[in-house]
């Protein structure tokens, strides 16, 4: 029923559009293809009575919020077709640029960056396009943004840099967009201001409060900072032997007079538990800091312990800090699932993720962002599907992932020249997350990708002079016995970080659900599954059905040809036809180096 009025509120809109379907279509303008005189037809009303945050409330035509931010976020709900009253889940709803200042993008896979291009000059911000961006974000409700990698250069601090950023922040503000920064725990003293970076050294504690002082003069609405600190080689406060606490109360500190925030990444590995089963390392090195953290800082961790793989168990530092205010971390670029080549949609993959996770236990989300200066902004037209579908989950994470696709496929390609059939490219999507496990890696199976670039497969990967984990092999522990990662109390034990049911239930193979199987166990290769087949059969049969899957995704791509516009067809049948030749190298790699343990 609500469907049907989304739908037809919908055709009512795009009937007002004068936009020809014949028309050349490169994917610009993502999902806002509406007609802007449409907004003439809301009436716009401020409702004090409202409760206080950026929600509204559409009836008829009417759209009612507390807040201007709230008539902006109403006036693209009216556009969907919603009707009632939202409000948003989350208070913190941020993209994160991994983008460098010389404008090339870490992870990124659709050109270089929207913000910056290897000079500080004002004369390059390119404001028509960077509003363009503003209005997608405000449209799906986020409402703040980091401007760069979290391997910070410590550059971003330099005047030149700040000025660049205040132009930016002035074409954000009125979308209602602040700005963040990434910073670089060692920039006082890589910019040869201080002669350590020692967070309990007064010369650095003032450098700080000095340079936040100059940030806020410029930009007095700005957000805080984003820090990866001893992690991955990034600087951080153990290299003057003080604790994660230290570092981050010292920037909370410089924070406090603005009423600004410091997200401090959990993201940490190969430092002060190095050795330890890479899972359990966050975990190792925060839980003993709970109750330690100033009240503005909050802790920001991927949604799974490991590093934003196809499919990962919930990230047990959610149950563990219990005083600490803390953020999920997803990424919406694809850097593990076929980057801008494959058509995964992430939305499902999200919402279990807050299936484990209760979202009133976190006080914002934060998506690493797959946006770019391809036309088409995020390399692979369905890759949009993924930018909007985090902006809906941060503002409701209990929206289906079917409403979310439906919504999106219906503004994002229609009017078409034939009727649109919507539920045919939503059932594509809704699917192709699983299938992308399936044919990379099934039942648990986890980061044996290529090196470094993380496209393809590479099982055997082991290099001697990388730390272990980043190699395949520690991963997977195939051997002739059998295959899998023991993490049970027999293990490693990293079963043992989870709240309860979910350690008993995963520490037995017998009562692990299937799908992280091989992530949490050792097991033989006759080992029988549910389906009846063994281990080894069912790793065969899981990596055919996903090679399968993306077969009939291509079939039905071509079905689709009559419905969809000529460039984007050609684009996505494209990819698509890339993705398969991908998922068929998948199967044939991976199943091949298994057997060969079998013998
Ligand atoms: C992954 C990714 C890196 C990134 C890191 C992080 O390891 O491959 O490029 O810097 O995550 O999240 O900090």
């Amino acid at each position: 029923m609500r469907h049907t009025f989304f739908r037809s509120a919908l055709l009512f809109l795009f009937c007002l559009s004068a936009v020809s379907t014949l028309q050349a279509e490169d994917g610009s303008r993502l999902w806002l293809r509406y007609d802007s005189t449409v907004f003439n037809s809301m009436t716009l009303r401020i409702d004090s009575t409202m409760p206080l945050d950026d929600g509204y409330r559409i009836e008829g035509t009417t759209v009612c919020a507390r807040t201007q931010q709230g008539l902006l976020y109403g006036k693209y709900a009216f556009l969907r077709g919603e009707k009632g009253e939202s409000h948003p889940a989350f208070r913190l709803r941020i993209l994160n640029h991994w983008d460098n200042l010389d404008g090339s993008i870490e992870r990124g896979y659709a050109g270089n960056s929207i913000f910056w291009d290897d000079t500080p000059s004002l004369a390059t911000v390119n404001a028509p396009l960077i509003r363009q961006y503003a209005e997608a974000c405000a449209s799906i409700g986020i409402n703040g943004v980091v401007l760069n990698n979290v391997n910070a250069s410590p550059d971003m601090l330099t005047r030149p840099y700040l000025n660049k950023v205040r132009a930016i922040a002035d074409l954000l503000r009125p979308w209602g967009i602040r700005v963040y920064l990434s910073v670089n725990f060692g920039s006082p003293k890589a910019l040869g201001q201080t002669r350590t970076a020692d967070p309990l050294n007064p010369s650095v504690r003032l450098w700080w409060q000095k340079k936040t002082k100059e940030i806020y003069n410029l930009i007095p609405d700005f957000g805080g900072y984003l820090v990866k600190a001893n992690s991955e080689g990034q600087p951080g406060p153990f290299d003057y032997g003080r604790t994660h606490a230290d570092g981050a109360n010292m920037l909370a500190d410089a924070l406090r007079p603005f009423d600004g925030i410091v997200m401090w990444r959990s993201f940490v590995y190969g430092a002060k538990h190095k050795g330890e089963d890479r899972v359990k390392q966050a975990v190792s090195e925060f839980a003993e800091l709970d109750g330690q953290f100033a009240d503005n800082v909050i802790l920001q961790s991927k949604n799974g312990p490991l590093d934003f793989q196809p499919r990962e168990p919930y990230a047990p530092i959610f149950d563990q800090m219990k005083q600490t205010p803390q953020m999920v971390e997803l990424q919406i670029t694809q850097e593990y699932l076929g980057q801008g080549d494959h058509l995964v949609f992430l939305a499902p993959m999200w919402k279990e993720f807050f299936s484990f996770v209760a979202p009133s236990r976190l006080v914002g989300v934060a998506g690493v962002a797959n946006v770019g200066l391809d036309r088409n902004w995020c390399g692979h037209h369905f890759a949009q599907a993924n930018w909007y579908a985090f902006g809906r989950l941060a503002w409701n994470p209990s929206l289906s992932s079917r409403q979310i696709a439906e919504e999106w496929v219906t503004q994002t390609f229609a009017p078409a020249a034939q009727p649109l059939p919507v539920s045919v490219l939503v059932n594509m999507m809704l699917r192709s997350r699983e299938a992308c496990v399936d044919y990379m890696m099934p039942l648990g199976l986890h980061h044996i990708f290529k090196f470094d670039h993380h496209m393809g497969p590479e099982p055997d990967g082991f290099k001697a002079r990388y730390p272990i984990e980043w190699c395949p092999v520690y991963y997977h522990k195939a051997d002739k016995q059998g295959i899998g990662f023991d993490r049970s109390s027999r293990g490693t034990g990293a079963t043992l970080q989870y709240r309860e049911p979910y350690r008993t239930l995963y520490d037995s193979a017998a009562t692990c659900p299937e799908r992280y199987l091989l992530w949490f166990h050792h097991l033989s290769w006759d080992y029988r599954t549910l389906s009846g087949r063994t281990l080894a059969e069912e790793i065969d049969y899981r990596y055919a059905r996903g090679v399968k899957e993306v077969e009939d995704f291509v079939k039905t791509w071509q079905q689709l040809k009559p419905a969809i516009d000529e460039q984007r067809w050609q684009e996505v049948d494209d990819k698509l036809n890339r993705q398969l030749r991908d998922a068929r190298e998948w199967q044939d790699v991976c199943t091949r180096y298994f057997r060969s343990f079998q013998k």
